[in-house]
């Protein structure tokens, strides 16, 4: 072998070293999904589907709260990604005439129909303003006090009473992410549970009474800590908008009525730009103010209940339920999850806990 030959075999050894260095580098470096020919990205998204939301997570992570997924050439499914809180604002409210759900929502929820949730425009306001006005009204208020403690009387106790008897492990779907957090913080059961006893005025052997929508308001630790479960694991895990007009974003980015957004809500709870360095650990205190009540925080940073003219009509609602059947239930039992370490969300929209939670319920009072 002469000097040249010896030269191409070594520069052949060291590019061919260099190209699996940088390979092995590159996947283990970085979340971004490699552009294939005619594939492009879409290989990325079929080996990441299991865990989808924590890959979207990453991404958007690395990309700073924006990135534009391109889908095989001719498939028309590229897609636009942004959990920049400006675009944010920008598409659910201040330009919020410009980006309805779009045709592809209502094909995807085809089973809801013509209901509030699926429709844009003139009918989506005539829908609003008749269930604001249902939802308003008074006697729809108590009456929605009475029927929840008569399905917590009727149903939910006995229910959970009957598990507690037979002190086994059972496979609940009604129990939610807040109580998987509770499993992994207990220290922050027991402040609920002490709250709960010092705002309710009931002792820890005695049976929870009656409580109203009102007495709800005083149990703010425990609403901090459903804020809290909301921001990691928002029930609705992305939104989906397409532009009716060309625009550009407050992030500088273009789009077109091509263009599909998807505006991941489980991702922004969990940037640590928008909430700090522990934005993953379970903090009720994060949603306390220096005055002792609820910080609030804008919309279009924790858009769990959406944000702008589409915002939940059933917010305060929902709190007032959660913070019933979870009083309800932290008082008189203990809810041990089965492995809280090894539960994971579903892939789909609305965030459920994959196949079941399985816990033990025990009986307290
Ligand atoms: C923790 C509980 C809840 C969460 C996280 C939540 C979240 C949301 C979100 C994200 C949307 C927007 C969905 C979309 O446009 O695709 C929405 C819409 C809506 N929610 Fe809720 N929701 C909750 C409970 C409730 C309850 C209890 C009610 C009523 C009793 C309710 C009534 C509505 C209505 C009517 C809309 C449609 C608003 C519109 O399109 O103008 N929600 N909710």
């Amino acid at each position: 072998m002469d000097f040249l030959e010896c030269s191409l075999l070594f520069l052949l050894i060291f590019c061919f070293t260099y190209s699996i260095w940088f390979i092995i580098y590159r996947r283990t470096k970085t979340s971004a999904p490699t552009n294939w020919p005619i594939l492009r990205e879409l290989p990325a998204v079929i080996g990441n589907i299991h865990r989808v939301h924590a890959y979207m997570t990453e991404v958007l992570i690395e990309y700073g709260g924006t990135y534009e997924f391109k889908g095989p050439i001719f498939t028309n499914i590229d897609m636009f990604f942004t959990c920049d809180p400006a675009n944010i604002h920008y598409i659910f409210s201040k330009n919020f005439l410009n980006y309805p759900k779009g045709p592809e929502f209502r094909k995807i929820f085809d089973i809801l129909g013509n209901g509030i949730f699926n429709v844009d425009h003139e009918l989506w306001e005539l829908h609003r303003k008749t269930t604001m006005s249902i939802m308003s009204h008074a006697k729809f208020q108590i009456l929605l006090e009475r029927t929840l403690w008569d399905i917590i009387e009727k149903g939910l106790k006995p229910i959970l009473d009957a598990f507690a008897k037979q002190g086994k492990d059972t496979t609940s779907a009604a129990l939610t992410w807040f109580f998987v957090l509770l499993a992994k913080n207990p220290s922050i059961e027991k402040k609920i549970r002490e709250e709960i006893q010092q705002q309710l005025h009931v002792k820890e052997d005695e049976n929870l009474k009656f409580f109203t929508k009102e007495e709800t308001r005083k149990l703010i630790y425990l609403h901090g800590a459903l804020c809290e479960t909301l921001r990691l694991f928002p029930s609705v895990s992305l939104e989906h908008k397409v532009p009716l007009d060309h625009d550009i974003l407050p992030s500088g980015h273009r789009v077109s009525p091509k263009t599909r957004m998807i505006l991941p809500f489980y991702v922004m709870g969990r940037m640590e730009t928008l909430w700090g360095k522990d934005c993953l650990e379970f903090k009720p205190e994060r949603w306390i103010s220096e005055r002792g009540g609820i910080k609030h925080e804008p919309s279009f940073k924790f858009p769990a209940f959406n944000a702008g003219p589409r915002t939940c009509l059933g917010k305060e609602m929902a709190f007032v339920q959660m913070k019933i059947v979870a009083a309800t239930i932290i008082h008189n039992y203990n809810i041990q999850v089965v492995e809280p370490e090894n539960v994971y969300p579903t892939t789909s929209i609305i965030m459920q806990v994959k196949n079941g939670l399985m816990v033990k319920v025990v009986k307290k009072v």
